[in-house]
Parts: structure tokens; C-alpha cells; sequence
């Protein structure tokens, strides 16, 4: 397990199930807010299969999570995919937690449709006990954006500025287990939050790191 410190964020490069007892022993974390592995179903109305980058999504990001991962937590945002729906709302359930469905709208969705809806929506459940956060509103709307960095499944900012607003306050300490290049902690920063993070492929934690570093040598909002 590797570790790299910045003002205000702690990067970890490992398997989140290793690390996250590190993390929870040494930190009071206020919130999870993560984009994990989505489960994809190829074929039929989904239009994974036909993507180029599926080989790519299928290596790392396709099959899911541990959703127990989310029993240590209180507050809790996840991005996931429509399979997942009904998964997550039980585990929010089983927490007694508040719960609420957010969404993103893209504005610019590809085009095809394969005899059903447009793939034009991304999900985010959170689970809460009190709801005291700075932005109360249920969807962002926004385009698709090319990101400049190698990785297949990065969220625009626009969409994780709103996650954190959603799920936090200024000062908060969010962890993010499945960092990929490090999105959510690049918000938190820049919304005058803390962060942790923890992403298991180097490549993805490299991309992290200098994310963070730009962000704080940009300021940060407190
Ligand atoms: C959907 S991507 C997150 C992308 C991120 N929102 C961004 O904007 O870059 C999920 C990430 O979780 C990582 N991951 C998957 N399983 C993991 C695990 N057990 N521990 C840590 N990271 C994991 C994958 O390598 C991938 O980069």
C-alpha cells in the first residue's frame, strides 16, 4: 500500500478493502461519495457491447462493487448504473437511512438508442441521516465532455462539484474508494473540503496525484 499526502488529501494506491480499515481507524470520514465499478449489461437495450472502449471498461470498471463497503458509513453518495438501483436503495434501507435518487442529464447522449431510451441519465443514490448539504436540487444537466486523461469512465466536473454539494459541507472529510483519477477529490478540494482516496490501478493513482497537486496549486474555496 502506497501512500502520498498533500494539504488536505491523502491519496492511497491499494485495493480499497485493504486500505479502508487504515483509513477508518485513523480518520473521522463525513462522507462517501464515489463513482465505483458499474455493473453493465451488454447486449439487448444497452449499448456497451458495441463501444470501443469496452475492452477497456470490461478490464477495470465493469462487475460491480462490495455495496457492504457502504455499512461504515452514514452518508453516502454512489454514481451506478440502473441494474444497481435496487441493490443499493435495500442497502440504504437496511442502514435506515434517508435515500434519495439524483441524476445526471446529459445534454449531448450518443445517439443510439437499440429500440429503447436513449442513453441520456447516470444515477446517484444518497444515503443520509440529515440532510444539511449546500445543494438540494435532484439532477445536473450538462454535455459529455472529452477528458484528457487515459482513463475510459471520467466524470466532468460540473457533475462531481454537484455530487459533493449534495453529500457535504465546507470542512467535510470525503473518502472516495474507487478514486479512478481522482475526480471527486479535485471537487472536494476546490469546494473547500478534505479528501481521501484510494484507487488500486498505478496508472489511475499517477493520473490522481498530479490532478491534486494542480488543484491546490489552483486554491481552494474555503
Ligand atoms: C468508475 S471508475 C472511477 C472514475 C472516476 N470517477 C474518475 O472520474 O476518474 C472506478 C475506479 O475504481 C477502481 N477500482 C476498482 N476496484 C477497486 C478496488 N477494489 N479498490 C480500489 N480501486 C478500485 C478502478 O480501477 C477505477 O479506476
Amino acid at each position: 500500500m502506497q501512500k502520498q499526502e498533500f494539504d488536505g488529501a491523502t491519496l492511497y494506491l491499494g485495493d480499497c478493502a485493504d486500505v479502508l480499515p487504515v483509513v477508518l481507524s485513523e480518520n473521522k470520514v463525513d462522507a462517501l461519495i464515489s463513482d465505483p465499478p458499474y455493473v453493465l449489461q451488454a447486449g439487448g437495450g444497452n449499448l456497451g457491447g458495441q463501444r470501443k472502449y469496452m475492452a477497456d471498461i470490461n478490464r477495470h470498471l465493469d462487475g460491480g462493487f462490495d455495496i457492504s463497503i457502504l455499512q461504515n458509513f452514514e452518508n453516502w453518495l454512489v454514481f451506478c448504473a440502473k441494474s444497481q438501483l435496487v441493490e443499493i436503495i435495500v442497502q440504504a434501507k437496511s442502514q435506515g437511512l434517508n435515500w434519495m435518487v439524483l441524476t445526471w442529464n446529459k445534454k449531448n447522449p450518443t445517439p443510439l438508442t437499440c429500440n429503447t431510451y436513449l442513453p441520456d441519465t447516470e444515477y446517484m443514490i444518497h444515503g443520509y441521516r440529515k440532510h444539511i448539504w449546500e445543494s438540494k436540487t435532484r439532477f445536473v444537466v450538462g454535455n459529455v465532455e472529452k477528458n484528457p486523461f487515459d482513463h475510459p469512465t471520467v466524470k466532468p466536473q460540473y457533475v462531481m462539484n454537484k455530487a459533493v454539494m449534495s453529500a457535504s459541507e465546507k470542512g467535510d472529510l470525503i473518502l472516495d474508494p474507487f478514486m479512478g483519477t481522482g475526480s471527486t477529490g479535485v471537487s472536494a478540494l476546490r469546494l473547500g473540503r478534505r479528501f481521501i482516496g484510494i484507487e488500486k490501478e498505478p496508472k489511475y493513482f499517477d493520473i490522481a496525484c498530479q490532478r491534486i497537486e494542480n488543484a491546490l496549486s489552483q486554491g481552494v474555496l474555503f
